[in-house]
């Protein structure tokens, strides 16, 4: 309540400047991902965020060329530290190291304007199988410790992405309010949250109702969104959206470990657009029309209404990331791997149908593709198998059930494998099969 005075101060700015400007929900940011093979320039991908007045981004690591390019940008960061570096981090010597080539170093009047530091990225995702369980609260202490002692801890706090696999409700009360965290588990996460909580830093969790969809025909698909439909109640609130009802969850997690009032920070969410039947851009579009303008308006969810930090997944296209979990992994991208929008959002959170900003000067390859011989003869199974090849080593998700380009005959497959393949070789100066295919095919 003693704060109202202060947001009223802060509205009037932020609503004209989405008049002004089409600028993003208050405090809106995106994570920016770089497992791609043919990366933007990292100033270019600056300006695309100040362009459509993005303030705050999340990366994945501290990778000199993004922090170089961020710097004297104003955007505030968040930097990670990934999980292969999280044992090395429980030596105290090798945190303060971390911290001042990371931290310290881009610390100063025109550099990087650091907010936070992840550390680990979804550390106790269920299919780690505990590989991270044991290392990752020394980790995050020796940080905060190596920040404190940088001085800087009052204005850089630590956190931990976590997924939303970390807490559940018993099957036989599937409700937010009955949200424990999962208890192979509680130890350090007691830990974690004891430690953030004496930090004054934020819980920070990744909330995709997208996944909740992926791999359960049972789940009922308008609750994915935020339109209505299939309500749950507990204790008298109804949820109508999965999205809260996670969200609440976590709260009444927090609440049983003594801090249920915890800041919670969302570190990803968002809607692929290809790699499955429910990842097109009608459904992120849908997603996207729920999501923002409840940002916007401060929403909120039942058991925390009002402002929450929110960073969308992701910014652009990443071809190279592990598509273990599925084949949608590759198209979380508000903009496609050139940097080019690929749907209308409104990031304003006004609902206006209208198309991001895209990349400037952006280079491309010769347009030139790869073409299956339509004459090629004795082509069975070694032609499955170069396929299989082709696109082991490139990106074929868009060929799956469900996915772009599924339709495709076999002649139309083996040209778009092989041309994946040799985009992806070109790229990286190998020797590319590109003029080889038809010979290859035609064996
Ligand atoms: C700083 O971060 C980069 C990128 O994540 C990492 O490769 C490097 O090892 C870190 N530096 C230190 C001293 O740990
Ligand atoms: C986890 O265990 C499963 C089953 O034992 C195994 O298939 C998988 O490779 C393991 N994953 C990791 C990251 O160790
Ligand atoms: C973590 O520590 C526990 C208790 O000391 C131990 O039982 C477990 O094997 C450890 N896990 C890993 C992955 O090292
Ligand atoms: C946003 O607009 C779309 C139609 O363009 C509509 O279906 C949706 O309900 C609107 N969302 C909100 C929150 O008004
Ligand atoms: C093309 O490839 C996809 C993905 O591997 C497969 O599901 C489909 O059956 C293939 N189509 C033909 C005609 O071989």
């Amino acid at each position: 309540m003693g704060n109202s005075g202060f947001l009223a101060t802060l509205l009037l700015p932020t609503l004209l400047c989405v008049h002004l400007f089409g600028g993003s929900v208050n405090g809106l940011g995106v994570n920016w991902g770089t497992m791609a093979t043919h990366k933007l320039p990292t100033e270019t991908v600056v300006k695309m965020l100040k362009d459509n007045g993005i303030k705050k981004v999340k990366l994945f690591d501290a990778d000199s060329n993004t922090m170089g390019a961020l710097a004297g940008s104003d955007l505030e960061v968040m930097v990670a530290i990934p999980n292969d570096q999280l044992l090395a981090m429980n030596s105290y010597d090798r945190a303060k190291e971390w911290v001042k080539k990371n931290i310290t170093l881009y610390n100063f009047k025109g550099g990087v304007n650091i907010k936070y530091v992840a550390v680990g990225n979804e550390p106790f995702l269920q299919t780690y199988n505990g590989s991270f369980v044991n290392t990752t609260f020394p980790a995050l202490q020796n940080i905060q410790n190596a920040l404190n002692d940088a001085g800087v801890g009052d204005t850089i706090k630590v956190t931990v992405p976590l997924n939303a696999d970390v807490y559940n409700s018993p099957e036989s009360n599937p409700v937010p309010s009955a949200g424990r965290f999962r208890t192979d588990i509680s130890r350090p996460m007691s830990q974690i949250v004891d430690l953030l909580a004496k930090n004054g830093a934020p819980f920070t969790v990744n909330i995709y109702p997208f996944l909740s969809l992926y791999g359960n025909d049972e789940f009922p698909f308008n609750y994915a969104f935020f339109d209505g439909g299939n309500p749950i109640v507990d204790n008298k609130i109804q949820y109508t959206n999965v999205f809260d009802a996670n969200f609440d969850t976590l709260v009444s997690a927090l609440k049983a470990v003594g801090h249920g009032s915890m800041p919670i920070i969302i570190g990803e969410v968002g809607w692929p657009t290809d790699g499955d039947k429910n990842a097109n851009m009608a459904n992120a579009q849908r997603f996207y029309n729920g999501l923002l303008p409840r940002l916007a308006a401060n929403t909120g969810t039942p058991l925390r209404p009002g402002y929450i930090e929110v960073y969308l997944f992701g910014l652009i296209d990443e071809d190279a990331k592990s598509i273990a979990p599925g084949n949608f992994e590759r198209h979380w991208g508000i903009f496609r791997y050139d940097g080019q929008p690929k749907f209308p959002i409104d990031l304003s959170g006004q609902n206006q149908t209208k198309f991001l900003i895209g990349a400037k000067d952006v280079k491309y390859l010769k347009q030139q593709w790869c073409m299956f011989n339509p004459n090629a003869k004795n082509i069975g199974k070694l032609l499955v198998d170069n396929i299989n090849y082709a696109c082991t080593f490139s990106d074929c998700t868009a060929l799956g059930f469900g996915s772009s380009c599924n339709g495709l005959d076999a002649n139309g497959n083996a040209s778009y494998a092989f041309n994946m393949y040799y985009q992806f070789k070109q790229c990286r100066g190998e020797p590319s099969i590109g003029s080889g295919t038809k010979s290859e095919s035609n064996s």
